[in-house]
C-alpha cells in the first residue's frame, strides 16, 4: 500500500524507509535505518526528483502511482546517480516510457556506466532553468557533494532547494517528515554529523562552494535525498555545514580514542580523561575495537582536541586504530590538536607510527610528548599523564571562581560596564521604499540551536520603528578599518529627516530585501524577529538568523578600539569656558552645568555619557 506525504499543495514525498539494511554503502552501520527520499511535483508538467534504492522500489512505485493519479510523468530530474538514488531507474523507464530525463552531461555518462540504457535526455548545465507551469527549476552543479555528477535544484517559486545528498541524515523517518517534527538536536544531529563526516567529509571545499551558491538564494525549505525535510530553523543545519566543511570543531573538548588488548592502554586513556575533567575540560571516550569507525570520525569532526592511544601490534599500530586513522585522514581531518599514547611490551612503535600518519594532515598540531607504556602504566608515569592533561588543558578557557569581596553597600560603578567587550555594528532596516540604519554596540548571539541573536535599539531611532513593523534587519559587523565618517553617517543623524545611505556607492541587499553595509564590514547577519522586550529607552529584539555573509577576514571593531583609535579626541572649549564632552561622539556642551535631561544633539546619548571637558 502506498505511503505518501504532502509537503506543499503540489509537492509530495514519495520516498521510502529501510530499517533492515545493516551497512549503508557496505561500510556505515545504520541502526536507526535510512530513508531514500524522492519528491513528486504536480505542476502543469509533472516532475519526479530522483528515484530510490532497489530495496524499497516496490513501495516507491506504489507511491508514485498514488501521487500521480491518472496524470503522466513528464520529467525525471536526476541529481545524483549513486545507486541508492538510481537503482530503480530502469524499472521507472519501463513503467513510464515517455518520461523525459533532465540531467547534466556527467550524469548522462555515468548512467551509461551503470545501466545499459540509451537515454534521450535534456542535458542541463550550471544556471539552466526548466519551467513546468507555475514553477521554475534552476539547476546548480555541486560536484563531489558527494560524487562528481551531483547537482542540486532550486524551485524559485516555492523557494525549495532539492539538495541531493547535502543536508541529509541517517535514520528512517518514522512518519515524521520535517526536522521540526522531532527533537532534531537531541535525537538526530549526531546522525546528521555522522552522515556528513563520512559521506562528504572529505570534500569540504566543494561543500563550501555549494554553501556559497545557496547563500545567494532565498531558501525556505530543503529537500535532501536522505533524512528530514527542513522547513524551519534552516540556520541550524546551514551553520553546522559551515563549520564541518571548514573542518572547524563544534565543541572545545577532548575526544579520546583508544585500542587496548588487555585494558592497560585503556587504563592510561581513562586516567588522562579523569585528569582532564578535573581541569574542567570536556572529554568523550571511544574503544575503537567496539565503536564503529563512522561514529568516531563524526566525533573527530565535532571535538577540538583528539587523543589516540594504541597498543603496538605486529610491530605496528593496532589494526582497528590503524584503520580508524587511515579513514580519518582519508576524510581530510584538519585543524586539530592531537596527543598520542603508545603501549608495547617489548618494542613500542605505535606512537611514532601514528605520528607519521597524522603529520600528513593539514594544520594538525601534535604534542611533542608521547606517553609510552611498557605493558602497564607505572606509578612513576602519573606525572607524565598529568603533564599531558595540563598541556591539553591550557588550550581551554579556565573558569576560576574568585572569592567575592566583602561588600556592605551595593554600589554601581559605570566603568565596569565598559569592560564588556562590545562590538560596533550598523543595524539596517527598511519600510516600504525607505532604507535606514543606525550604529549600535549591543548585539550578541544568544543561542546556537536555533541560531538566534539579540539587538538592543534605542526607541528614538527610526531603525527601531522599522524593525518593529517589518520584523527584519541586517547587522553589518564593522572592522577596525572603519573611518569616523561612517560612525557619523549612521550614528549621529536621525534617519527621519536624512537619507543614511546618501553618497554610498553600494546598493547591496540581503535576501530579506534589507540593505547592508559592505564597506568596512567583515560579516553580515540577517535577523527575523521572533520576540521583543521593552526596556524603557530601548527595545531588545530577539531574532532568528536567516542568512549570514562573510565579507572579509579583517578584525572586528570593538568599542575599546573605537575609543582608542577612531573617535577624534575631544577639543576642550576655548578660553576659560567650562564644558562637558560626550564620550560617545565627542560633542562638547559649553557651560558650567549640564542639564540632567540633556540629550546629545549628535548621537542622542544622555548625560550619563558626558564627562567634564
Ligand atoms: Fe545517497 Fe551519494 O548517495
Amino acid at each position: 500500500m502506498h505511503c505518501v506525504r504532502k509537503i506543499t499543495n503540489d509537492l509530495s514525498w514519495v520516498g521510502a524507509n529501510d530499517r533492515r539494511l545493516a551497512m549503508f554503502e557496505g561500510v556505515y552501520s545504520v541502526p536507526y535505518g535510512v530513508s531514500y527520499n524522492s519528491y513528486l511535483l504536480l505542476d502543469e508538467k509533472t516532475v519526479l526528483f530522483d528515484t530510490v534504492d532497489r530495496a524499497v522500489g516496490h513501495r516507491f512505485f506504489e507511491n508514485i502511482a498514488e501521487a500521480l493519479g491518472d496524470r503522466p510523468l513528464d520529467y525525471l530530474v536526476i541529481q545524483h546517480v549513486e545507486p541508492d538514488h538510481s537503482a530503480t531507474l530502469e524499472d521507472l523507464l519501463f513503467r513510464y516510457p515517455n518520461v523525459k530525463i533532465v540531467c547534466n552531461a556527467k550524469t548522462l555518462s555515468m548512467i551509461q556506466q551503470f545501466f545499459a540504457l540509451d537515454i534521450n535526455a535534456q542535458v542541463v548545465k550550471e544556471g539552466d532553468t526548466l519551467n513546468t507551469g507555475q514553477h521554475t527549476l534552476h539547476f546548480f552543479m555541486a560536484p563531489m557533494v558527494h560524487w562528481p555528477e551531483v547537482m542540486v535544484t532550486y524551485d524559485s517559486t516555492d523557494k525549495i532547494l532539492f539538495s541531493a545528498d547535502a543536508f541529509g541524515n541517517f535514520g528512517a523517518l518514522n512518519g515524521a517528515l520535517f526536522a521540526d517534527e522531532v527533537d532534531f538536536q537531541r535525537d538526530y544531529m549526531s546522525e546528521a554529523r555522522r552522515y556528513y563526516a563520512n559521506i562528504v567529509g572529505k570534500y569540504g571545499s566543494q561543500v563550501q562552494s555549494l554553501l556559497n551558491k545557496t547563500s545567494a538564494l532565498a531558501v525556505d525549505m530543503i529537500c535532501p535525498l536522505h533524512g528530514f525535510v527542513w522547513r524551519n530553523n534552516l540556520p541550524d543545519i546551514f551553520s553546522k555545514y559551515a563549520l564541518w566543511s571548514r573542518y572547524q570543531p563544534e565543541e572545545n573538548g577532548v575526544m579520546i580514542a583508544y585500542a587496548s588488548v588487555y585494558g592497560n592502554t585503556e587504563n592510561v586513556a581513562e586516567i588522562l580523561s579523569y585528569r582532564l575533567r578535573e581541569r574542567g575540560v570536556k572529554t568523550v571516550m571511544y574503544d575503537v575495537s567496539v565503536t564503529p569507525a563512522s561514529e568516531i570520525i563524526a566525533a573527530a569532526f565535532q571535538w577540538s582536541h583528539l587523543v589516540f592511544a594504541s597498543t603496538t601490534y605486529n610491530a605496528g599500530i593496532f589494526v582497528s586504530m590503524e584503520e580508524l586513522l587511515s579513514d580519518l585522514i582519508a576524510h581530510n581531518i584538519q585543524n586539530r590538536t592531537v596527543a598520542l599514547i603508545e603501549n608495547g611490551s617489548w618494542a613500542p612503535t605505535s606512537g611514532g607510527l601514528m605520528r607519521e600518519k597524522l603529520e600528513k594532515c593539514k594544520n594538525i598540531s601534535i604534542l611533542d610528548q608521547t606517553i609510552s607504556i611498557h605493558s602497564s602504566p607505572k606509578l612513576s608515569q602519573i606525572a607524565e599523564i598529568d603533564a599531558m592533561a595540563q598541556s591539553l588543558a591550557t588550550d581551554f578557557p579556565q573558569t576560576t571562581v574568585a572569592k567575592p569581596r566583602e561588600t556592605t553597600v551595593a554600589s554601581i560603578d559605570p566603568a565596569a560596564m565598559f569592560k564588556l567587550s562590545y562590538g560596533l555594528f550598523v543595524l539596517t532596516a527598511k519600510e516600504g521604499t525607505k532604507d535606514n540604519g543606525c550604529i549600535i554596540n549591543t548585539a550578541s548571539q544568544i543561542t546556537e540551536s536555533p541560531l538566534r541573536i539579540s539587538v538592543a535599539v534605542r526607541k528614538v531611532n527610526l531603525t527601531h520603528d522599522m524593525i518593529r513593523k517589518s520584523g527584519e534587519f541586517n547587522l553589518s559587523i564593522l572592522t577596525e578599518s572603519t573611518p569616523f565618517r561612517m560612525i557619523e553617517q549612521f550614528g549621529f543623524h536621525g534617519g527621519k529627516d536624512t537619507d543614511k545611505f546618501a553618497g554610498c556607492d553600494y546598493e547591496e541587499r540581503a535576501v530579506n530585501g534589507v540593505r547592508y553595509v559592505p564597506e568596512h564590514a567583515n560579516s553580515v547577519i540577517s535577523g527575523k524577529v521572533v520576540d521583543a522586550h521593552d526596556h524603557t529607552t530601548h527595545t531588545v529584539f530577539i531574532a532568528d538568523v536567516t542568512q549570514t555573509l562573510v565579507l572579509s577576514g579583517e578584525p572586528s571593531l570593538t568599542y575599546q578600539f573605537y575609543f582608542d583609535h577612531i573617535k577624534p579626541k575631544p577639543q576642550p572649549p576655548g578660553g576659560d569656558k567650562k564644558g562637558f564632552v560626550c564620550k560617545i561622539c565627542g560633542y562638547v556642551f559649553e557651560g558650567d552645568n549640564l542639564p540632567s535631561d540633556f540629550i546629545c544633539p549628535l548621537c542622542k546619548h544622555g548625560v550619563q555619557d558626558f564627562e567634564p571637558a
